[in-house]
């Protein structure tokens, strides 16, 4: 590999762009580092700076003037909006999809249809539109089977899924789509979906266009409340690698999910470009598709990185460039990573911010932190809460109860008002060894 400075644009602001950031700045490759728009956290890193990542025409500019090498996005919208297609009509490395292979995340209805068209595994469905209410209430009334999965077509932060346990929530569910702004304008289309029962896990390969290999997976906990109970959130938790996942397991997923969803995509004229996130359904039929994500998961991608031993750079570039084949992909086989998300009170309701932050530890060997919703008090200089989800605080250990220890050891030093969080991550993976 060559050993000229990677000069890097991160476009993002949460904990994984943290994460990444981190990830990048331990590299020897990393030259300059900016973070579009990025934290306080990133800002320890490297240079925050204030694009309008939707201004494509600026991010280009700011790319030219920078003599940025290799702009990496974190997360989803910019890439359903086209930001790779663009940089790259302009000469820029990007690690990230196009629009069009973007698809698979950002409408859930062309992630089917590629799904049952390439005999991918993936829940029953049918596709209504929006407009034709009355079709997607006859198929409710008729149903004997529940709980019935109910979801809006387009992009829509978490808030798009329902879990129908009987007609009454199901009806409820089609008004409530119906009837959000957000989600109509996302989409006129709704999928009516089998529930699938089952653990989940999350498997992320990176895949350049031509081929794919599976680089990490984990396990996400995305109920607000311990035992997995309450409402679905971005994620408040997750621990890597799964037990739930061996070796053989890891093949078939790779061969009948990960493999054909990368020739899918070539078939189809949108060859897949960056990091495929499987979210999978572990049924007792094989592991199935709930759907696709076109980034790094947040918060998976916070323990999956420190176990990464190729450098990030040498990864990113060869997935940009189309020279993943160049690459021997290699992660630490003997660690565990456990991540804890701190989160305001309310969350993923509404939630105060402004509330001051305190004892976030050091990094150490065993421990790391990463920022997600915070900022700076302009008055005060204080670092306060700014978001639903706070910080990040990942644990490292030789078994997956070490890594689980040291991240509460670390989660207990933090405070600020109202501070939430889960007090079981990873126990659900301390089951399966
Ligand atoms: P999604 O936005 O599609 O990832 O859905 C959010 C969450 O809803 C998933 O992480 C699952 O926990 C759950 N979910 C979605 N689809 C299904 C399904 N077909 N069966 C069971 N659970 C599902
Ligand atoms: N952790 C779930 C996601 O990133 O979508």
């Amino acid at each position: 590999m060559s050993s000229e400075p990677v000069h890097v644009l991160l476009i993002g602001s949460g904990g994984r762009e943290h994460a990444l950031a981190w990830a990048l700045r331990k590299s020897f490759r990393t030259g300059k580092l900016f973070i579009a728009p990025g934290n306080p956290g990133t800002a320890e890193l490297g240079t925050n700076i204030a694009l309008d990542i939707s201004d494509f025409d600026a991010v280009s500019e700011f790319i030219q003037e920078q003599g940025i090498t290799l702009t990496v996005v974190g997360p989803e919208q910019p890439l359903v909006d086209g930001i790779a297609d663009y940089l790259e009509a302009r000469g820029c490395a990007v690690f990230g999809p196009s629009a069009a292979a973007a698809q698979l995340e950002g409408s859930k209805s062309f992630a089917k249809e590629i799904m049952q068209k390439y005999g991918i595994p993936t829940g029953e469905y049918r596709l209504f539109s929006m407009d034709g209410q009355n079709e997607a209430a006859e198929y409710i009334g008729d149903c004997t089977t529940w709980p019935l999965v109910i979801k809006a077509d387009g992009l829509a932060a978490g808030k798009g899924v329902f879990i129908c346990q009987d007609r009454t929530e199901a009806f409820n569910a089609l008004d409530y789509i119906r009837e959000d702004k957000a989600l109509r304008s996302a989409s006129d289309r709704i999928i009516i979906e089998e529930f699938l029962e089952g653990e989940e896990v999350s498997v992320f390969a990176v895949c350049d266009g031509e081929t794919a290999q599976v680089i990490a997976h984990a396990q996400d906990h995305k109920r607000i409340g311990e035992e997995d109970t309450g409402l679905n959130t971005g994620g408040m938790g997750a621990y890597a690698p799964t037990p739930l996942l061996d070796h053989e397991s890891l093949a078939e997923i790779t061969r009948s999910i990960v493999n054909r969803t990368i020739e899918a995509m070539k078939k189809e004229g949108h060859p897949y470009k960056g990091v495929l996130y499987c979210g999978l359904m572990m049924t007792p039929d094989g592991p199935k598709v709930i759907e696709y994500n076109c980034r790094f998961g947040d918060p998976e991608c916070q323990v999956i990185l420190p176990a990464l031993l190729t450098d990030i750079n040498d990864l990113l570039l060869a997935v940009a460039n189309g020279r993943l084949d160049t690459i021997k992909i290699e992660t630490d086989p003997d660690v565990y990573y456990t991540c804890v998300v701190l989160a305001s009170e309310g969350y993923p309701r509404s939630y105060p911010k402004g509330r001051v932050i305190s004892g976030i530890p050091a990094d150490t060997e065993h421990l790391l932190s990463f920022h997600c919703g915070t900022g700076m008090d302009e008055e005060t200089g204080r670092l306060v809460t700014s978001g639903g989800r706070v910080l990040n605080i990942v644990g490292k250990g030789r078994t997956l109860r070490e890594s689980i220890t040291n991240a509460y050891r670390g989660v207990s030093s933090v405070q600020f008002e109202g501070m939430y969080y889960r007090r079981d991550i990873g126990a659900k993976g301390l089951k399966y060894l």
